[in-house]
């Protein structure tokens, strides 16, 4: 059926096909098929058994509007956001742009959600039915981005299965010196202190960027075993466009 609507689909620019697609899901109508459950694939994470271990990542479902129809579709988990702790618009259009011969995509669109409070509204109204993890970041124009992580931290710990700090993004400027070993340090030494401050043993996720140093890995690798950082996500757009 996909292979019958894609020259349709690509056809039109990809932030719309992308809104359009989160508009049919909202609308709920699914097939009449139900996917069988198989035990052998199975998964174990953060403490939950989810029916498979494959999910779909941040930046489809950034506002937290079709997660439940997402893991009702079969997906064993999904991830929202980014969410910023204030609503923002982006960058400017167009942002997403299509690499047809690589069958890939190109994310320009830089956070654009409708911040924590609306997102904290609508998970909270829409229980999630299955495991949901929460990627937060902070806002293009803040003043303390480590603030923004913990405001996202106190909004979110009670209602997400785990929470993702994304300092993987090409998209807001400089989000990717938290890769630097002190910048790094002192925002999950941050986010461990807010998590005993709230009593809470949320696991955090990091998601890293793609266009680390071989000699960077070992320094990051060593600060998330340090901070016992539960999980690494791997990656993000690349910065280096290269023609194979
Ligand atoms: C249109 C688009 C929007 C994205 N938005 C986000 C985002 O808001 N936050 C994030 O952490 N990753 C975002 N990503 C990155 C994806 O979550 C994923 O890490 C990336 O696409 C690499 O996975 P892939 O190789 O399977 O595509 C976005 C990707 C795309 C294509």
């Amino acid at each position: 059926m996909f292979s019958k609507i894609r020259s349709l689909i690509f056809k039109l620019d990809p932030e719309l096909a992308h809104n359009l697609a989160i508009k049919s899901l909202k609308l709920n109508y699914f097939p009449k098929y139900k996917l069988k459950n198989n035990d052998s694939i199975k998964t174990t994470i953060f403490g939950k058994t989810i029916p498979n271990p494959v999910g779909v990542a941040a930046g489809f479902d950034k506002d937290a509007e079709v997660y439940n129809s997402l893991l009702k579709l079969g997906f064993g988990f999904v991830e929202v956001g980014t969410v910023t702790p204030f609503s923002q618009y982006g960058n400017s259009k167009p942002r997403i742009f299509r690499l047809e011969e690589d069958l890939a995509l190109i994310n320009r669109l830089g956070f654009n959600n409708s911040g924590s409070d609306k997102v904290y509204y609508t998970i909270s109204k829409n229980p999630p039915s299955g495991l949901l993890g929460i990627n937060i970041g902070p806002n293009s124009n803040s003043k303390n981005r480590i603030e923004d992580y913990l405001i996202c931290l106190r909004k979110f710990y009670k209602l997400a299965d785990y929470l993702t700090i994304n300092i993987s993004s090409p998209n807001t400027e400089n989000l990717r010196s938290f890769h630097d070993k002190e910048e790094l340090n002192d925002l999950l030494s941050s986010i461990e202190k807010e998590k005993t401050n709230l009593k809470t043993t949320i696991p955090i996720a990091v998601k890293i960027s793609p266009d680390i140093n071989d000699e960077d890995i070992e320094i990051i690798s060593d600060l998330l075993i340090k901070y016992r950082i539960e999980a690494v996500i791997i990656s993000n757009t690349t910065e280096k466009i290269e023609k194979i």
